[in-house]
């Protein structure tokens, strides 16, 4: 049987996580069980999530205990074992984390096969993809000419919010690094770029804004969030979907949300949690599918090579080095 190598949690970071933080292990692997399958692992993804879990404070997600594998949604390749409906070479996706080889049981898989490119399995097709459609077809009820904004506009969620938003005839504006604001105009079809890290973010967002936002698409938090909610229409619905500035904060307990706004505007707010809605999740994929069968979804990635680079990866990810979802491969 083959040696696999595997990530655990060696200590805690408090702030960006780096090499440091994980310890290899290596071990051969076991023959799979009659209800089990040895799956070779190509492709991980990374998730601000698990920059979350590496610390100790709770979210909708609980810490990892010093010592357990790195959780994370992979991409591999069936090599040994036949069950459920799974056999030998077939591509599948579960969270099975940053290890070389894994087993898993078949309800911890979904058949991905070779219709699309390996890495859009693990983007428009995955959490990415997913998160931004059932946010968005749940709670925003997109109607077209309705200001839409998203926060991180060309991150791994946000790309798909934009483009989402884009189809269901919206007026979107993207707000993201200044680098990055090209992607967001000319790849994913936002109607404005407006760069947080620029001297006039604030006018240029109430520019961008107009009338005010009806919809905003927030994974990020913080003072971007706030500087939008100084620009909401009335009634303006908020899609609380992530908090990536306090969540890499060393003091995520200073969290803040102008609420003041909020409230003069009676704005909603939709906090989400992908986990809470399975039967929708299903219903997104199938949908995620045919958008991306008809051409009209662009995934935004950048794909790292090596195992040993996962931790420095993820560390570099969570600071904004990269432009979309970001996937390491393994095999
Ligand atoms: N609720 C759910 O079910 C669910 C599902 C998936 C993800 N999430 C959450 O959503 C958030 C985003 O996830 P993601 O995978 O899409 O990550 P992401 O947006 O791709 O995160 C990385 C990007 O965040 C931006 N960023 C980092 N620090 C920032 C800051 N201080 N101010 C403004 N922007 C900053 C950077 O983009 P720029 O260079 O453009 O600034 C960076 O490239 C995470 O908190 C995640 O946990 C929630």
């Amino acid at each position: 049987m083959p040696e696999s190598r595997r990530f655990v949690l060696a200590s805690r970071p408090t702030g960006l996580p780096g090499p440091e933080h994980f310890e290899i292990q290596t071990g051969e692997t076991r023959t799979p069980s009659d209800d089990e399958l040895l799956v070779r692992i190509r492709l991980v993804a990374l998730s601000p999530w698990q920059g979350q879990r590496l610390k100790d404070f709770r979210n909708y997600t609980k810490p990892f205990e010093l010592g357990e594998l790195i959780d994370c949604d992979v991409l591999g390749e069936v090599v040994l074992g036949n069950a459920g409906g799974f056999g030998k070479g077939d591509l599948v996706t579960g969270r099975l984390g940053w290890q070389e080889y894994a087993l898993a049981k078949p309800d911890q898989l979904l058949h991905a096969g070779d219709e699309f490119d390996e890495t859009l399995w693990l983007t428009a097709l995955s959490s990415p993809g997913l998160t931004a459609y059932c946010a968005l077809d749940m709670f925003a009820r997109p109607m077209p000419g309705q200001t839409l904004v998203v926060t991180s506009a060309a991150g791994s969620v946000g790309s798909y919010a934009v483009q989402l938003g884009k189809l269901a005839g919206m007026r979107v504006v993207g707000i993201c690094s200044d680098r990055k604001r090209d992607i967001v105009i000319d790849r994913l079809g936002a109607d404005a770029a407006v760069a947080h890290d620029a001297d006039d973010f604030a006018e240029r967002l109430s520019d961008a804004c107009g009338e005010g936002a009806h919809v905003v698409f927030d994974t990020v938090g913080g003072p971007v969030a706030d500087a939008v909610f100084d620009n909401i229409a009335k009634y303006a619905k908020v899609l609380m979907v992530g908090r990536t500035v306090s969540n890499n904060s060393e003091r995520p307990d200073l969290d803040y949300v102008n609420l003041r706004q909020l409230w003069a505007r009676e704005a909603s707010i939709q906090c989400f949690s992908r986990y809470s809605y399975p039967r929708e999740w299903a219903f997104a994929r199938e949908r995620m599918i045919e958008l991306c069968r008809d051409g009209k979804i662009v995934a935004i990635d950048q794909v790292l090579d090596g195992f040993e680079n996962t931790p420095r990866a993820l560390g570099d990810m969570l600071a904004g080095k990269y432009t979309g979802k970001v996937m390491v491969r393994y095999a």
